[in-house]
């Protein structure tokens, strides 16, 4: 076999809290993730050589070694000492400075697809430290479903799958580098956190409600600043009967949950109208699925 190809699920943080600044300048996070049924599509082909190529319909994306998918096939391949020619096509659909996760979900996509070929199986922790090596979310997007993250992103606690519900995905045109959004967080200056405990409570329990209740990102006033659309965005869904309303990671996309498909559809519409990136999705139990 010399070809396959994947789905690469979107990430959300239904919760985000930082922990500690720690010593080597990253910080420590808390945060409970969900795959979303939001996808790229990754394909990979290996043949003869030693060289690494990637096309994707975005222009907005790199197709060089800064792309995460060629960083991560680079890293796959110094790892089991292997060289082989890779070229990797990306359909793009998840928006990039979303704190969706897109860039880590296409390298985690690339790396099950190139243990596959070239039929390495590495164990699964392997996977995730080359992963890690390149990008923070890639050790969760290789799992995917519902988890806690601990660190940088990279201790991860499988969860039960979150209660079924509609997610409604909407991005202001503008986002914020992870770095900037890092750079302007002061621990002691977080006065409200999510209560991860009664978060994973509620996802235990089945508990929609409860878990729409504790859905919150310690980053989203500090972007929302700078992006005040994060809260027009907020403002649309809620009204539109959505349990609750945050922004994911570092920004800029921001999620509502919904109990019914009617409601989600309708403030999807609603936002459709005014912002480019507006997808309807509901919560997905893998990272990556091999097509
Ligand atoms: O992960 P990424 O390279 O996009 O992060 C950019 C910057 O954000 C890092 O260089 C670091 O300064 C900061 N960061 C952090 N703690 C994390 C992740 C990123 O301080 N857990």
């Amino acid at each position: 076999m010399n070809y396959a190809f994947a789905r690469a699920y979107a990430k959300l943080n239904l919760s985000l809290d930082v922990v500690s600044r720690r010593d080597d300048g990253y910080h420590d996070l808390e945060m409970v993730m969900q795959s979303v049924s939001l996808f790229d599509t990754v394909a990979v082909r290996a043949e003869d050589g030693d060289e690494i190529n990637v096309v994707s319909n975005a222009r907005h994306i790199p197709n060089d070694e800064r792309n995460i998918a060629v960083k991560a096939a680079r890293a796959f391949l110094s790892a089991v000492g292997i060289k082989r020619k890779i070229n990797i096509t990306i359909e793009k659909r998840i928006p990039s400075s979303a704190g969706l996760a897109g860039g880590s979900a296409d390298g985690a996509a690339a790396l099950m697809i190139l243990d596959r070929l070239l039929e390495t199986n590495l164990p699964e922790k392997e996977l995730s430290g080359i992963g890690l090596s390149v990008g923070a979310d890639i050790p969760f997007c290789l799992v995917g479903g519902t988890a806690l993250a601990r660190g940088r992103g990279e201790i991860l606690t499988p969860l039960d799958a979150m209660p079924d519900c509609r997610i409604v995905i909407a991005k202001p045109r503008r986002g914020m580098s992870t770095g900037r959004v890092f750079e302007k967080v002061d621990n002691s200056e977080i006065f409200k956190r999510p209560n991860t405990g009664a978060l994973l409570e509620a996802i235990g329990g089945y508990d929609l409600e409860g878990t729409a209740k504790n859905v919150y990102n310690v980053f989203e006033p500090i972007v929302a600043e700078e992006i005040p659309e994060i809260y027009d965005i907020k403002k649309t869904m809620l009204d539109g009967g959505a349990m609750c309303a945050s922004m994911t990671g570092s920004g800029s996309a921001v999620f509502g949950i919904f109990r019914g498909a009617p409601e989600a559809a309708e403030a999807a519409k609603k936002l459709s109208g005014k912002y480019d990136a507006v997808f309807s999705t509901e919560p997905r139990k893998h990272g990556v699925i091999f097509l």
